[in-house]
């Protein structure tokens, strides 16, 4: 077990349905400590660098014009093992499939629009943090 932090993003989806407070909750009741915040209004740009390496998947522009299309919540979140506990947390990336009491299962609309983003690595959780919060401390 070790202390890491790791990039979370509530998607323009879960903002406009006003579910930040609930995903906010679960995130402290899961035990992660708000590290930094940023309300943000993506460029299509932006959303395409912080996505590149799905570049070549068949949803990348629909998924880079939805995460730029309204508001949208980065956090940095620590915790031990953060990195995977924000992912059990989160659910599966399809709600479908998505365990019950999830964030995912509770708040996604479908696989693209699903309520909130989580690193998957130490070394994508690195890239995502500096990419939204230049200069903080990775650990
Ligand atoms: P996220 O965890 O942010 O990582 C990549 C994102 O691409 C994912 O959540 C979804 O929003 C989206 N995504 C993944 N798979 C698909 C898919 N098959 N169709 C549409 N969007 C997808």
């Amino acid at each position: 077990m070790s202390v890491e932090r790791t990039l979370t993003i509530i998607k323009p989806d879960a903002v406009q349905a006003s579910h930040v407070g609930d995903i906010v909750k679960m995130f402290e009741a899961g035990g992660f400590k708000i590290i930094a915040a940023r309300l943000v209004r993506l460029t299509k740009r932006k959303a395409e660098g912080f996505y590149a390496v799905h570049r070549a998947r068949p949803f990348f522009e629909s998924l880079t014009e939805f995460m730029s299309s309204g508001p949208a919540l980065a956090m940095v979140l620590e915790g031990e093992n953060a990195i995977a506990h924000l992912r059990e947390v989160m659910g599966s990336t399809d709600p479908a499939q998505a365990a019950a009491g999830t964030i995912r299962k509770l708040y996604a609309q479908n696989i693209e629009r699903n309520a909130v983003h989580g690193s998957d690595g130490p070394e994508t959780a690195a890239f995502e943090i500096s990419y939204f919060f230049p200069g903080i401390e990775l650990t």
